[in-house]
């Protein structure tokens, strides 16, 4: 997979130590509180285990799979809600683990269905923030790095089901996907 791979971005030990950095502050702001975790699959998979074990709180660890993407590098405007969240999130505080946020969309669809299910608060911690991608007005509330207008691939994030098992994130070849 290596030799996918045009530029290393982020390796294990700067997203360990951003996990760190996230976990303490995640921590601290919900002190007191019981979180639902709401992790969004599968591109969240590994900052999900990653960043929760920085996390000293109780929380209720949930899954949603919403796709954008349908296995291209550029992001779809449909979204579609795959898999649903397991548990009734009505007067929760929900903070969502996103692997990383680009045109916004997907982010946006997710916080308006928890709005309308009447979550207590919805904040969202992303490993990636892709600020120029942005086509709606969002952001997120803890980022692990910004990244430049690049498709990125690793560490969850994948070109069609691939490369979600490399352990750094790194900007993929564009011969891989231009042929
Ligand atoms: P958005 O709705 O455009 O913000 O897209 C968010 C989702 O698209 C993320 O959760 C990722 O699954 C996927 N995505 C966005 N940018 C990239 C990228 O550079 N590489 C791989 N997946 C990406
Ligand atoms: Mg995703």
């Amino acid at each position: 997979m290596d030799n996918d791979i045009q530029e290393v971005l982020f390796d294990q030990t700067s997203i360990h130590d951003a996990a760190v950095r996230l976990g303490k502050q995640i921590t601290q702001d919900y002190a007191g509180e019981r979180p639902v975790v709401l992790s969004v699959l599968k591109g969240a998979y590994l900052w999900t285990a990653d960043l929760l074990r920085e996390v000293d709180l109780y929380v209720d660890l949930e899954f949603i799979n919403v796709s954008s993407y349908h296995g291209g590098v550029k992001s779809t405007d449909e979204i579609t809600l795959v898999t649903d969240i397991g548990s009734d999130i009505k007067g929760r505080h929900v903070l969502i683990l996103e692997d990383i946020v680009d045109t916004g969309q997907s982010l946006l669809f997710m916080k308006e269905l928890l709005a309308k299910r009447g979550a207590k608060s919805i904040s969202v911690a992303t490993l990636l923030d892709k600020k120029e991608g942005r086509k709606v007005d969002i952001t997120a509330d803890y980022v692990g790095f910004d990244v430049r207008n690049e498709f990125v691939v690793g560490y969850g994030l994948d070109y069609k089901e691939m490369y979600r098992n490399l352990p750094y994130v790194g900007i993929l070849k564009k011969e891989v996907y231009s042929d």
